[in-house]
């Protein structure tokens, strides 16, 4: 049953057709009681899957194993560099949910908690951002499945103009075209939030714009140059991966987003500075005066430390929970210490790990890490990719990749 072999391979290629193979299953059980050694009969609850896998081609988790192989995926998450929690996420379990609604319900839920705006238990808690992860029905083999189109929750829309400029964020462009075509419409500010797209089986596909009070959003300010605020800057507070599939025990769970807080450089050193995103480094060059004239002047860089400390700045300023990269990469060099205690590799690719600037002023740049794909993990199918990419336009497009 199931395919040979999968430990040997590197890269995910799931057959959402194929029954569970068993030894994944197997690997999981064993590893989550080896783990929690309070989490009952192993040998009975082997024979038990066994006999489910055998008899229906797939096994349901019991919340804690769901809950637990959570956590785990994350902890194998090689691309992270904030792991040092990983025990802390928060799993909401919402694997009963079958229709758009319930849902979009559970979507936004998972921004309330995530959020601290959660009405039930966090007064005082609005953007002490906690890592969170709701988990959505798992595939069945041979079956259709529910999916949310968008990269994650939280995006803003970017426009293509007929001179060739974008408004907002270019990476979202061909994604927000499609939007329109489906009937959508932005404001056309260069923060716009899309909707979400969210996908049935049986009823097809629902549109819905997130809640202003759901999204948590931050003027961007420098702590010493007033004319920064001036750009009318912006961010979100949560980034909440929603397409990648949750993988454990053998098990895919398409719908499982979940998020974490952000570190300063994701913003400031990629979505506000990349070329092909906000691409702000010139701007903030110009209003700071500098000679731009040659790359030698270091120009970008410099460009590039305001902005970050503008970003670092708002988001303490706003009360958002944020770190910065030199405290972020001492954290996961704790982590690989921690976890080598516990006799355990971490699993860590180098090129997403070292931050975006000033990497070798981080301990994390100059060490080499274990690169391995270990299950439970998260899974960036290629369809989900060109959903998010493209929306419905995906068909015509891939020539475009
Ligand atoms: N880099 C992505 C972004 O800028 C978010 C990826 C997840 N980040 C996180 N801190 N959990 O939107």
């Amino acid at each position: 049953m199931g395919t040979p072999g999968y430990r040997d391979h590197p890269v995910a290629d799931w057959d959402p057709d194929a029954p569970i193979d068993w030894r994944e299953a197997e690997d999981f059980l064993r590893q989550y009681h080896a783990e929690n050694p309070g989490a009952g009969d192993l040998a009975a609850r082997l024979a038990a899957v066994y006999v489910e896998i055998v008899s229906t081609g797939t096994y349901e988790h019991t919340a804690e194993e769901v809950t637990y192989g959570a956590k785990l995926a994350w902890r194998n998450a090689s691309r992270c560099i904030g792991r040092l929690y990983w025990r802390s996420l928060h799993v909401v379990d919402r694997r009963a949910a079958r229709t758009p609604h319930e849902i979009y319900d559970g979507l936004i839920r998972h921004l309330e908690i995530a959020s601290g705006i959660d009405a039930r238990h966090d007064a005082g808690r609005r953007g002490n951002i906690r890592p969170v992860l709701t988990v959505f029905a798992p595939a069945k083999p041979g079956r259709p499945y529910a999916r949310v189109w968008n990269d994650q929750l939280i995006r803003y829309a970017g426009y293509r103009m007929t001179d060739g400029t974008t408004v907002g964020d270019p990476a979202q462009a061909e994604f927000t075209e499609s939007m329109e075509l489906l009937g959508w419409k932005g404001r056309e500010t260069p923060f716009d939030v899309l909707p979400l797209v969210i996908e049935t089986p049986d009823h097809g596909l629902h549109m819905y714009d997130v809640p202003a009070d759901v999204v948590i959003e931050v003027p961007l300010a420098h702590p010493e140059y007033d004319w920064f605020a001036e750009l009318g800057l912006r961010w979100y507070a949560v980034p909440a991966i929603a397409n990648q599939r949750l993988s454990i025990g053998g098990i895919s769970y398409p719908l499982a987003p979940f998020n974490g807080w952000y570190m300063g450089t994701e913003i400031g050193a990629r979505n506000l500075a990349d070329t092909d995103r906000y691409n702000l480094l010139p701007v903030v060059g110009q209003r700071l005066g500098l000679d731009m004239s040659s790359e030698t002047t270091l120009w970008r860089d410099r460009a590039l430390v305001e902005l970050n400390r503008a970003v670092l700045h708002s988001y303490a300023r706003a009360g958002v929970r944020m770190s910065d990269h030199h405290t972020e990469a001492a954290r996961f060099v704790e982590h690989v210490r921690r976890e080598q205690k516990a006799g355990r590799e971490v699993p860590a690719d180098w090129s997403w790990i070292v931050p975006p600037m000033s990497g070798a002023a981080t301990p994390v740049f100059h060490r080499y890490f274990h690169e391995a794909d270990q299950r439970p993990n998260f899974y960036l199918d290629e369809d989900a990719r060109l959903l998010a990419r493209y929306g419905a336009a995906r068909a015509s497009q891939p020539q475009r990749l």
